[in-house]
């Protein structure tokens, strides 16, 4: 069901809210003025998970049976500890003051991604929290299949957290083919993927720490990398720098094949005030974000743009593959 903010006719590729207009410039004055971002912050974080419990997912649950689960004992296995973080990522992030870098983080995860699929189509009465991430995933996948040549045999899912998409992804590509997928995830976050790796219970996805600017992986050793939902969470030269390296592992004619939040899309334009100011808050690079042109970077770093897909009311899909 689209709704009349759904379907208003815009021309702007960018909110007000981002970048340098006055609008853009008096919230982030706000969010510098500590008491209000804490008030905000805490109301904020309530209200989330009051409306993620009413929608049947568990949060609070979630989070204690992680905590119990042994999950932590994972942690040195998958951790790099010659890993250094860049500047950027260690920084407040999500609310959290050490960002993605902690336990309470990685509990919260899943409850948070599963939330943001439901918040896509949040007007349309009765749909699970399943159905909505489904049909986030599966839009995802149908976007980028028609470019992808088969077989898919080995894929990267760049910032895969606690691997929801990376797994959506295996299983896509393994149930569309008749050929055996080699799936990696790849995180900045040893918490992160110590989380992935216990929900993994088959052990069918390889989790790696480790960096996407830099990362070990050879030349030419891939024939998919995604990075989904990762780049509004990063500044523009990390972004940058992650599609020079990605253009050096794909395969060539190999694909990017990124999903993210378009700036274009009159849903993000129009979110109600407190809402954006809380994302300029808690996501530190948006202003960065809104106002990048993805495509145009991708071609300056050596990909051929193939297209820019709304592929649901809040989400673009850019696919690109390696000239
Ligand atoms: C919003 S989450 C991604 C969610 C996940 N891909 C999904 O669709 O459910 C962003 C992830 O990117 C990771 N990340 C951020 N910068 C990174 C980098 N430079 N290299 C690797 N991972 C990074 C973060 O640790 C975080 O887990």
């Amino acid at each position: 069901m689209t709704t009349s903010t759904d379907k208003a006719i815009t021309n702007k590729v960018k909110p007000d809210w981002a970048g340098d207009d006055f609008l853009s410039r008096f919230v982030n004055l706000l969010i510098k003025i500590k008491p209000v971002y804490s008030i905000m912050k805490y109301q904020a974080r309530k209200i989330l998970i009051k409306t993620a419990e009413k929608n049947g997912i568990p949060w609070r649950k979630n989070c204690q049976e992680l905590a119990r689960s042994g999950v932590q004992e994972l942690y040195d296995a998958i951790a790099d500890p010659n890993l250094t973080y860049p500047d950027y990522y260690q920084v407040p992030f999500h609310a959290y003051p050490e960002g993605n870098l902690c336990w309470k983080a990685a509990f919260e995860a899943e409850s948070a991604t599963l939330s943001m699929g439901l918040r896509v189509w949040k007007n349309e009465p009765g749909l699970t929290w399943q159905a909505a991430q489904k049909r986030l995933r599966s839009s995802f996948h149908q976007t980028i299949e028609p470019y992808t040549k088969k077989p898919v045999q080995d894929i990267l899912d760049v910032g895969c957290s606690i691997g929801i998409s990376t797994q959506e992804l295996h299983n896509f590509y393994l149930n569309s083919q008749d050929a055996e997928v080699r799936t990696v995830g790849l995180d900045l976050s040893a918490y992160m993927l110590a989380v992935a790796s216990k929900r993994d219970a088959n052990k069918t996805i390889s989790w790696v720490h480790g960096k996407a600017e830099a990362t070990d992986f050879e030349d030419n050793s891939f024939d998919l990398v995604t990075l989904q939902f990762v780049i509004h969470e990063l500044p523009r030269s990390a972004t940058e720098a992650i599609f020079r390296e990605v253009r050096r592992i794909l395969r060539p004619d190999g694909v990017l094949a990124i999903v993210d939040n378009d700036p274009g899309s009159p849903v993000i334009q129009n979110l109600p005030p407190a809402l954006f100011t809380l994302m300029k808050s808690t996501e530190p690079w948006s202003d960065d974000y809104y106002t990048f042109n993805v495509e145009e970077s991708l071609q300056k770093n050596g990909f051929k743009h193939q297209s820019t897909t709304p592929s649901d009311p809040r989400h673009r899909t850019i696919v690109a593959t390696k000239n």
